[in-house]
């Protein structure tokens, strides 16, 4: 039972209420009848600022007064609850929840909103994004398919142009589905830490040696440049080969899609720290503007959205790379240079020597 002078049972219930409240996410403000806020918790602090002791509850977690007037704290603030957003430069979105005990004290939790929000958000985003890109080869399937039903079509010429046409879009509706699965299935085991031992060179070169016809194709060079003090070791990492393999195709891939024509792509194998090791995948095309380069890895995000389309992108193969990366342990970045050379960037833990002996006997014994 809290007293009107602020005590349970004898201990003095601000510090109760702080000691408690230390234990909360949530803000916890405790108040007098006139709104005066005595107490807070440290969440409070972070949420709300440090000076809110002493300042009336109505200033500080205002609400806007025209929708929420019939939940107004003079309303004798018994048990209220109403959504509010700070001012602040950032977006931010709380629920206040207010109870007025016996005495007349005030209780007030608040509870930050904005993950919650943004995730909603997110959600939403990607469950329109998809419907968008399946529907577009979709309607021009049905397009397709109405055409020749109607035998609008009177020559083989044309009916072969169009059933090409209606290929490429199926295929391009299957590679959304699969990079749609991949992306779901490397976010559910982000937090798995693989087991398998890669040999990490092996993976990149055969990633190279199956991307050099296309890259021919748009009279492109693949380059491998090691230039670790002893480049013909191998380098050995902890993962799942078909998961590095995807990276780096979805690396060089982009090089081969995005750099100009008649320039190389380099793959570069940098100097080795301790337990790392840093990859890098250059190619020299038009610059990306800054305020872009942290946005590539969302999902379905493109820069020229119509030219990736145009060449088959659906702008996820990044943030597949980013989960597979982070699924490693690894670190990807990205630099774009005004003379048009873009490099992305990827360190990786690796095992060293020892290690992988020991991790060789373990499977040795458990096999
Ligand atoms: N090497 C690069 N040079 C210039 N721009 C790039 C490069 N790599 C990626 N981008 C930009 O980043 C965007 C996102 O790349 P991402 O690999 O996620 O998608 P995509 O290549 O369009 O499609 P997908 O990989 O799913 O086939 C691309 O659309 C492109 O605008
Ligand atoms: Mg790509």
């Amino acid at each position: 039972m809290i007293g009107s002078d602020g005590q349970i049972g004898g201990a003095p219930t601000l510090e109760y209420a702080s000691e408690v409240g230390g234990l909360l996410d949530d803000g916890l403000l405790l108040a007098n009848s006139g709104g005066t806020i005595l107490a807070v918790n440290t969440a409070a602090v972070r949420l709300l600022g440090e000076s809110v002791v002493g300042k009336n509850l109505a200033e500080v977690v205002e609400y806007d007064e025209a929708i929420e007037k019939q939940k107004r704290l003079a309303n004798n603030g018994i048990d209220k609850e109403f959504l509010f957003q700070p001012k602040s430069t950032v977006r931010r979105e709380f629920k206040v929840r207010i109870k007025q005990l016996e005495n007349g004290l005030v209780l007030v939790l608040v509870m930050d909103m904005t993950l919650q929000r943004n995730l909603e958000k997110v959600r939403r985003d990607f469950v329109a994004n998809v419907s968008h890109e399946l529907r577009s080869p979709l309607t021009s399937l049905a397009g397709f398919i109405e055409t020749i039903l109607n035998n609008e079509i009177q020559d083989h010429e044309t009916l072969i142009r169009f059933l090409k046409i209606m290929d490429e879009e199926a295929k391009r509706m299957a590679r959304l589905i699969d990079d749609l699965l991949s992306l779901s299935r490397v976010e559910v085991d982000e937090h798995i830490v693989p087991s398998e031992i890669v040999p990490l060179l092996e993976v990149i070169r055969s990633v190279i040696h199956s991307l050099e016809d296309r890259a021919k194709r748009r009279n492109m060079r693949i380059d491998f440049l090691d230039n670790r003090p002893t480049s013909s070791a191998n380098l050995y990492m902890y993962g799942y080969a078909d998961e590095i393999n995807e990276v780096f195709h979805n690396l060089i891939d982009n090089a081969i899609k995005y750099g100009f024509e008649k320039t190389s792509i380099i793959v570069h194998v940098n100097a080795q720290q301790d337990d790392h090791v840093i990859i890098s995948v250059s190619n020299f095309g038009d610059q990306i503007a800054e305020k872009h380069l942290s946005r590539l890895t969302e999902r379905f995000y493109r820069v020229d959205k119509a030219r990736s389309r145009q060449i088959g992108g659906t702008g996820l193969g990044l943030a597949i790379v980013k989960h597979i990366v982070n699924r490693h342990r690894g670190l990807l970045s990205v630099k774009s240079l005004s003379e048009g050379k873009t490099t992305f960037t990827v360190e990786l833990p690796i095992i060293n020597g020892s290690e992988r002996k020991n991790a060789s006997k373990r499977r040795n014994v458990s096999s």
